[in-house]
């Protein structure tokens, strides 16, 4: 094998053009996906503190928002919603006229070729903050898959293109899939949050979605961040029941993962570049302590290269720009 000093690396990189022909992975605006938090509250936008750049908007708000998404040529929003009433089964999360069914609709209608993804998890909308429905002090497992099938068909019938079941109930992949069929959604994708972690990272996002579980934590139904193999099985389980986007989430601590999931699963993969992972660097970025902008850029395209073909990220729209800027 030939070696210095007829190898010389540095060749590829000694001037922007060949470097440029030398890039192995590429950001895209096309791999996007921009998350929006959608109130039922009338009224101006709010800014989320720790998520600066981020709002919580109300559904007049939205048409505006999915014109700017799909300009920046982004192509998918990923919905998720504030009720003005939580209980204990989650109601709004599957009521024809909830928030997130009016967003929906509203979008659609301003911009009908933006997709529209939605989040399908009871969290935001019980009252004790957990992602099904409480037996005593554990959620309740099988009764909690008939509400998020039902919520899932809402979404739909609203004119949701995908639909995105992030609750980590066993066998809800299989139990939505079945109720869109039965309800002429056949066409209608399920992406699958396959490999959910019960993460600290997603500290960011339940003060913007206003969805802490009032007792206990959610370490009965996500992930041990400690599990690699484990979620293997979580998105074996998932391909099984029929998803047709698979998802590791987060995304940065869990790189490994997503690599795994590369090598193993021939779907598109998705990557949920987090809230908390998004506060990190624009909290750095505002102290002056590090290049937002540049490392935002270096921490996408490592989620791409790591083996991610979408990416749901906050950064969606600031990143769409800078790339543009560049071009
Ligand atoms: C659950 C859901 C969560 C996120 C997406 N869907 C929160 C959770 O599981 O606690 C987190 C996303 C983020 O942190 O950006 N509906």
């Amino acid at each position: 094998m030939a070696g210095f000093p007829t190898v010389r690396l540095r060749r590829l990189r000694g001037s922007e053009a060949v470097r440029r022909l030398a890039q192995e992975t590429r950001l895209s605006p096309s791999s996007f996906v921009y998350p929006l938090f959608v109130t039922e509250a009338e009224g101006a936008a709010t800014p989320i503190e720790p998520m600066p750049g981020c709002y919580q908007l109300p559904v007049s708000a939205l048409a505006d928002e999915a014109r700017e998404v799909a300009s920046l040529r982004i192509p998918a929003v990923l919905l998720f919603g504030l009720p003005n009433e939580k209980d204990g089964v989650g109601t709004q999360a599957y009521a024809p006229t909830g928030v997130v069914q009016e967003a929906v609709r509203a979008i659609k209608a301003a911009v009908p070729g933006l997709a529209v993804v939605t989040d399908v998890c009871l969290c935001e909308y019980t009252d004790h903050g957990h992602c099904g429905i409480l037996d005593g002090a554990t959620v309740d497992n099988d009764a909690t898959l008939e509400l998020l099938a039902k919520a899932a068909v809402s979404h739909a019938e609203a004119g949701a293109d995908v639909v995105a079941p992030s609750a980590m109930m066993d066998g809800q992949v299989a139990a939505i899939r079945s109720a869109l069929d039965a309800s002429g959604f056949e066409d209608t994708p399920v992406m699958a949050y396959a490999s959910k972690y019960a993460s600290a990272f997603y500290g960011p996002f339940r003060v913007a979605a206003d969805s802490s579980p009032q007792v206990g934590d959610r370490r009965g139904y996500q992930m041990d961040p400690a599990n690699a193999r484990m979620a293997m099985r979580e998105l074996e389980q998932d391909a099984a029941e029929g998803a047709d986007i698979l998802m590791v989430k987060p995304a940065l601590a869990y790189l490994d993962v997503l690599r795994q999931a590369r090598e193993a699963f021939p779907h598109p993969l998705a990557a949920y570049n987090v809230s908390g992972e998004y506060s990190m660097i624009k909290a750095a970025g505002q102290l002056g302590w590090l290049d937002e902008g540049r490392v935002a850029m270096e921490v996408l395209t490592a989620i791409r290269r790591a083996g991610a073909d979408i990416l749901i990220t906050y950064f969606a729209k600031d990143v769409a720009r800078w790339l543009q800027r560049e071009e």
